[in-house]
């Protein structure tokens, strides 16, 4: 009987083994998609797409995209116009990635208008990722690019009034942090990212925020999906979040559930200090598939998308809290 037993447990797992494995249902994959931040990402995701839909790369794209918010003095938190620090001066953070994990960075740059450019130059004419300040500025004009005052005089007139009481409460969704961050997907099938920022509006001279930090303010990993950032940067670097957003797009989530858990740390993080009152934190995802998402703190983060069969589209991110 015992040796019955035994035979036909032998049979049985025979049978398991020679079963066909089932197959995994292979997705088709959106390409090339381009998504960014914000209503100044319909401006980039239409240069980033003609380079794009014409078998343009994602890192030519990304580059080429977020400069038009740079260049756009009309934007008061990227670039030429930008809102300066308590001093008075516009400080620029920026970063970007390729599919290679190659990565390039500055922080605490003055006088560039297109700091996404220098951080190119960084990661593909340097040893190194990220410069700072002085050298970040020596290494741009050895590059060719040209001084300038990017402190315009609209933004000059807000930050005269902003002195008259010299309060430091940033107001949500406006000058909290309006960072672009775009990602794209190529017709090759590669991520790339950028985010370029003037941080904070009234920061503290040489505050640095999530925007060059790799990791914090964008990370992509090729074979998984990219993640970029918005808002209170502090928070963005205290979560590693875009790097976590990545994270849990590899474990399974979808590009929305990835944002809305690190948004959810994010308020677990704040909740109960007054910091939450004006804090806004917002996520995009793109995986490999084309697949996007996005998620946000609070009411007011929206993004811009642009796929073959979505148009640059506005979309409203949802939110953890009114
Ligand atoms: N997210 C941009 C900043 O906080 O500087």
């Amino acid at each position: 009987m015992k040796y019955i037993f035994i035979v036909l447990i032998a049979v049985f797992i025979g049978c398991k083994e020679n079963e066909t494995p089932k197959k995994e249902a292979v997705k088709e994959v959106i390409k090339p998609v381009v998504i960014s931040t914000w209503n100044h990402g319909i401006a980039a995701n239409n240069v980033a797409w003609k380079i794009l839909s014409s078998g343009g790369s994602a890192l030519d794209a990304v580059e080429q995209g977020v400069r038009t918010a740079e260049a756009n003095p009309d934007v008061q938190t990227v670039g030429l116009g930008g809102f300066p620090d308590r001093e008075g001066k516009v400080t620029l953070d920026a970063c970007i990635m390729d599919y290679n994990n190659n990565c390039g960075s500055v922080a605490f740059l003055q006088h560039i208008k297109h700091p996404i450019s220098v951080a190119r130059k960084v990661m593909e004419k340097t040893p190194h990722i990220m410069l700072v300040g002085e050298g970040a500025l020596q290494f741009a004009l050895e590059q060719g690019f040209e001084k300038e005052n990017l402190l315009t005089e609209k933004t000059k007139q807000d930050y005269e009034a902003w002195l008259l009481k010299s309060d430091y409460k940033p107001v949500i969704n406006i000058e909290n942090h309006d960072t672009i961050s775009m990602l794209a997907l190529d017709e090759e099938g590669n991520l790339s990212g950028a985010c370029t920022t003037s941080g904070a509006a009234w920061k503290m001279h040489g505050r640095v925020g999530d925007s060059p930090i790799i990791g914090a303010g964008l990370f992509l990993d090729n074979e998984v999906g990219a993640a970029a950032a918005t808002g209170m940067g502090e928070a963005m670097i205290k979560t590693a979040g875009s790097a976590m957003v990545v994270e849990l797009m590899r474990h399974g989530k979808s590009p929305e559930e990835a944002c809305k858990e690190v948004v959810e740390r994010i308020y677990k993080i704040y909740k109960g200090y007054p910091d939450l009152e004006w804090l806004q934190v917002g996520f995009i995802a793109l995986n490999k598939n084309g697949e996007y998402g996005s998620y946000c703190l609070r009411p007011g983060f929206n993004y811009a998308i642009q796929t073959n069969t979505i148009n640059n589209e506005l979309v409203d991110a949802n939110f953890k809290i009114k």
